[in-house]
């Protein structure tokens, strides 16, 4: 498997933990599996096998299709909540690494950080797919940019523009354009940068030529209590129809551009307006079903030869 050779021995295992633990070369084989699977959904690559769920914040999208992806490939999908398992608390999150690594044949996790995924990685001896935590969501920037490669062929000098918050979805996304040769600008009140990426703080200006236009909810997850803040501070920032049109303007495409993504869940009228969810530019869907597609892809590629 092509693991990033000095992630190598930081894990005995092959893990999905963050973008950078995928060579180009795995990412062009889960793309293409993935293609395979969305035109054959029913192709059993996995009878017999196992994941535990462990979601400690909520999921619509990443539980489902994991689920239902595990049961298209002939697997099954064993769900836990935080209060089932309570990881670190009941027990040690080594613990329970070790235990479940005794039943299953992967893990998938989502919780709040960082260091507990890295943690489960680090003791569990099958794969542990990270499904989010405040740093990262990997899965879901698998999932984008096969969307986009899907919408364009060539994907190689295109600007994306992330309209919001330097979070996890972004993060993610930031670390997926720089390996596959998307230009990546997060365009953000100051204060919400992250790092590694060109930052605007001018959206009129940001969207300039841009192919993709991103955004994701102004207040993640576990920061509800900044809610109200964030609402004020993100308000010059809403991906609308103004700023759509100013993209368009500067590009010539016989197709829809600029493409507007969105991970989801959407708060309507507030990071995106209703209008520009609804329009022709929107793909929120076909990212949201191809989260399906490439998960199980990456479940086959780590979990299959084993
Ligand atoms: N985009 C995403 O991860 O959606 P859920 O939170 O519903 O899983
Ligand atoms: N940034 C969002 C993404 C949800 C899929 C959050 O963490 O809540």
């Amino acid at each position: 498997m092509d693991l990033r050779p000095d992630l190598c021995y930081i894990y005995s295992m092959n893990h999905l933990v963050s973008i950078k633990d995928l060579s180009l070369d795995l990412i062009d084989d889960i793309y293409k599996l993935t293609a395979q699977l969305k035109a054959n959904p029913l192709e059993k690559h996995l009878p017999g096998k196992t994941i535990a769920m462990i979601f400690e914040k909520p999921s619509n999208r990443t539980r489902v299709s994991f689920e239902v992806g595990m049961f298209q490939l002939g697997g099954h999908a064993v769900s836990l909540s935080e209060d089932a398992i309570q990881m670190g608390k009941r027990e040690s999150i080594a613990d329970v690494a070790r235990t479940l690594s005794r039943y299953v044949d992967g893990i998938v996790i989502r919780t709040f950080a960082q260091e507990k995924v890295e943690q489960l990685a680090q003791h569990a001896t099958v794969p542990v797919i990270n499904a989010l935590s405040d740093h990262t969501h990997p899965c879901q920037a698998l999932a984008d940019v096969y969307t986009i490669i899907e919408k364009r062929d060539n994907i190689k000098g295109l600007k994306l523009v992330f309209m919001g918050d330097g979070n996890n979805v972004a993060r993610s996304l930031n670390e997926l354009c720089k390996k596959t040769g998307i230009h990546f600008v997060l365009c953000c009140p100051k204060g919400y940068e992250m790092e590694d990426c060109e930052i605007s703080y001018k959206p009129e200006e940001a969207v300039r030529g841009a192919d993709v236009i991103y955004t994701d909810v102004w207040t993640s997850m576990g920061q509800e209590k900044e809610s109200k803040k964030r609402l004020k501070d993100f308000a010059k920032f809403q991906v609308n129809e103004k700023l759509v049109s100013i993209a368009r303007a500067n590009c010539n495409s016989p197709v829809p551009v600029p493409l507007v993504m969105h991970c989801l869940p959407a708060h309507r009228n507030e990071e995106i307006t209703d209008g520009v969810i609804e329009s022709q530019n929107s793909i929120v869907f076909d990212q949201a079903e191809n989260r399906l597609h490439v998960q199980k892809a990456v479940m086959v590629k780590l979990m299959g030869a084993r």
